[in-house]
């Protein structure tokens, strides 16, 4: 392939990126393996309408509602429906027992005993927790975060589910938005490549096996960009915006093969995606070919009623089957009025059969027709849950996931031989916190304290709470809005820190003040931490500030001030160990952010690959696009953090050479220890026909390298990273002159050109 000639035509060519644009409808079925296709034929063809609608039925289990529990007591009919083959599948049904029993109905009790498919929230571990997504994403360790999925895949099987609703692959820019906590930030491109990894390590090699899981693409679409960050929000995005930043990360995931997609209680553009058949039968059935099934999240078919877009529960049934929304989570809409809408000619029979074909084919791929309680061991179970090796792969996650923000005169990594360390900070005693939000399996309190992970690497300390970070009940249906306000503690704090050498401040939001439906308008250090942090900082400035949140904090103060300050998230269940190891020097931090920190809540959405504006900059003037009392400038820039060793970036190259772009640099350790490097490519097409954002993430490549050891790194640029998507969402390469970037971080880059 040579650019001149693709640029010479046109070049118009979404085969490029390899998504292929057959259609799926087709009654030739879903599946590679022929012998499932021919077997889900034949069932189909016993099936009464009813049956088949019924397999488009998904139910909550009795308890751990993720969702408004139903309030019309539609509930009380399950069991009824469960023997009359009206349930496809269930959510929240977990533990080999529990499952097995409901299986036993479906598969025992029904007319053709079609196994049920359950579904959970498998998002960052099942039981044995590995880092929030936001935190995994933060290693740039596509390895790392496979492994991680596959040990969440493992106990998750054990305990019966056969299909989790990840990997959330939404794009957001808006660190108010809770579920930030749950995506891969901000970046298409590390978007795609992660969200990928999360599905390789869920699905693995053979779906069949017994240790592997049906993975779920979501929210199809754009539900990252929910207006004001306040979740369920209005999204309106253009083109350009819908085709280069929301849509590619689905792509990648079909091409990955993920079985199932979901898609999203918001409106797009007008039209809530649920009802958008756009979305899902022109785009993703059909031009993109997705052979899996959509399933709604949860209500939102009955929620195009409060959209404005369906006038009744049935006409909602109607929109969403139409749109091609296979499966319907707890709207009860399909069960009740898709038959008649059928015999009303109001929904084709064709498009119910082809719902089913889709649904039925995951179910035979999954190994549940040879076998409905293959996940239902419970001896496999007992073995499995809180696995020895699933803790070292955490840890090891967890280690991976950190970032170090700022370190002042080497602070850190810390002396082990330290007479007097203080501990300060109600989440350093924190067994729940670390573990983050969405984890519905898991066991509060599991998680290893900073406390007792200082205590497991014989450091001595003395601590002192200082202040809770929250007062009252907390839990995943209880929200966490009331900030404690008590400084009733902060004496002692203050008292142990004026004493001590050093300072180890652990700060930062409670594990359920991100996830869904958790947007804050303040992003700064909920209640009287600030205060603390501040108080203690006059009398003692050696503070190391050891941060735990879901989404990017704002905090302009600390960075002012504070020598040291190291990002961990929320770790998950080796919290506690990952941590002492990074202060102390056993861990080097090698995470990067994946999501701008901005300096001012007001600065959100606040990304590193804007458009340029037509004024950006403005010298003295005031007739420039900027604000008048704060900076443009991040806090800390995407793909930014820092290491216990330095790198130093030489002799950047990028030439033309056939139909791709070669690119090289030389990066050498020079500082004392060994440590690990993410180099990070960028590109900026500088004049197209739809102009371009100032810097686009195109590879990245992490390393490890030894005090004064090199490495050249080498990248290769092709059509499909040249590329973007046109206003009328066509791929297009264009002749003209591209800046290439290679750097630590998007705003610290060496910088050359080619031309195309
Ligand atoms: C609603 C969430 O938006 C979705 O991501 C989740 O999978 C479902 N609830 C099921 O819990």
């Amino acid at each position: 392939m040579n650019f001149k000639s693709l640029i010479n035509v046109g070049l118009i060519a979404t085969t490029l990126l390899g998504v292929g644009c057959t259609s799926s409808a087709n009654n030739r079925g879903y599946s590679k393996d022929a012998e499932i296709n021919t077997k889900v034929e034949m069932l189909l063809s016993k099936m009464t309408l009813e049956e088949k609608v019924g397999q488009m039925n998904q139910y909550n289990g009795f308890y751990d509602a993720t969702g408004p529990a139903p309030s019309d007591g539609d509930a009380k009919n399950k069991y009824e429906h469960l023997r009359n083959g009206w349930v496809g599948s269930m959510l929240n049904v977990r533990g080999a027992k529990e499952v097995r029993a409901m299986q036993k109905m479906a598969v025992e009790e029904s007319r053709l005993g079609i196994p049920m498919i359950f579904g959970l929230d498998v998002i960052h571990g099942h039981k044995t927790l590995a880092p929030i997504p936001l935190g995994e994403s933060a290693s740039w360790d596509l390895e790392a975060i496979k492994k991680s999925a596959q040990v969440a895949a493992t106990e998750a099987a054990a305990e019966g589910i056969n299909w989790t609703f990840a990997p959330m692959v939404d794009i957001s820019r808006d660190a108010r938005w809770g579920r930030v906590m749950e995506g891969a930030g901000e970046d298409t491109y590390l978007g795609s490549k992660i969200g990928v990894a999360r599905i390789q390590g869920f699905q693995g090699d053979d779906l069949s096996a017994n240790n592997t899981i049906a993975a779920c693409a979501k929210h199809f679409a754009g539900y990252g960009f929910a207006e004001a960050g306040r979740d369920y929000n209005t999204v309106d995005v253009g083109t350009s915006t819908l085709y280069n930043v929301i849509f590619p990360p689905f792509q990648a995931a079909l091409d990955a093969d993920v079985k199932t997609v979901m898609n999203s209680f918001n409106i797009l553009n007008g039209v809530p995606a649920t009802g958008n058949k756009w979305l899902q039968r022109d785009l993703l059935k059909g031009k993109w070919g997705f052979n899996g099934f959509v399933i709604s999240d949860w209500g939102s078919c009955m929620e195009m009623m409060a959209h404005g877009f369906a006038a009744d529960l049935k006409e909602a049934a109607e929109l969403a089957a139409n749109a091609g929304s296979d499966m319907d989570m707890e709207s009860y809409a399909y069960v009740k009025h898709l038959s008649t809408l059928v015999k009303e000619g109001k929904v084709n029979e064709a498009d119910i059969d082809d719902a089913v074909r889709r649904i039925l084919t995951v179910k035979y791929e999954l190994g549940l027709f040879d076998d409905p309680y293959k996940y239902c061991d419970e001896q496999r179970e007992q073995e499995l849950i809180y696995h020895e090796d699933h803790k070292a792969a955490v840890l090891d996650m967890a280690l991976k996931s950190v970032v170090l923000l700022k370190n002042d005169k080497q602070v850190l990594p810390l002396d082990k031989s330290q007479k007097k360390i203080a501990v300060i900070g109600a989440l350093a005693d924190d067994k729940t916190s670390p573990l983050g939000s969405w984890r519905v399996a898991s066991d509060d309190n599991t998680a290893v304290s900073v406390l007792e992970g200082l205590k497991n690497h014989n450091i001595k300390y003395t601590y002192a709470k200082g202040a809770d970070v929250s007062v009252g009940d907390v839990g995943f249906q209880i929200p966490v809005t009331i900030n404690n306000t008590d400084k009733s503690e902060f004496a002692e704090a203050i008292a142990l820190a004026r004493k001590s050498e050093v300072v180890v401040m652990v700060l930062g939001e409670h594990g359920y003040q991100s996830g869904e439906g958790r947007s804050r308008t303040n992003i700064g250090l909920p209640g009287v931490q600030q205060e603390l942090l501040e108080e203690v900082y006059k009398v003692n400035q050696n503070i190391v500030l050891v941060l735990m949140n879901g989404r990017p904090l704002a905090l302009p103060w600390a960075d002012a001030h504070i020598p040291a300050i190291l990002e961990t998230w929320q770790l998950g269940t080796e919290s506690g160990n990952a941590i002492a190891k990074t202060l102390f020097g056993d861990n080097n931090p090698s995470g990067k952010l994946p999501m701008t920190f901005p300096r001012n809540v007001a600065q959100c959405p606040i990304y590193y690959n804007h458009y340029n504006t037509g004024r950006p900059t403005g010298g003295n003037g005031v007739f420039w696009s900027h604000y008048i009392d704060e900076s443009n400038d991040p806090l800390y820039p995407f793909g930014f953090g820092l290491s216990y060793t330095s790198f130093e970036y030489s002799n950047l190259k990028a030439k033309v050479d056939g139909d791709v772009v070669k690119v090289s640099i030389t990066v050498k350790n020079t500082g004392k220890v060994a440590g690990q490097e993410v180099a990070q490519l960028y590109i900026h097409d500088k004049a197209a026909s739809v102009a371009r954002p100032i810097k686009e993430l195109k590879g990245f490549e992490k390393f490890e390298l030894a005090p004064n050891d090199s490495k050249l790194v080498e990248f290769e640029l092709t059509s499909k990273e040249l590329g973007f998507y046109n206003n009328e969402g066509e791929f297009v390469v264009e002749a003209g002159d591209f800046d290439i970037m290679v750097g630590t971080d998007s705003q610290n880059v060496s910088i050359t050109s080619v031309t195309l």
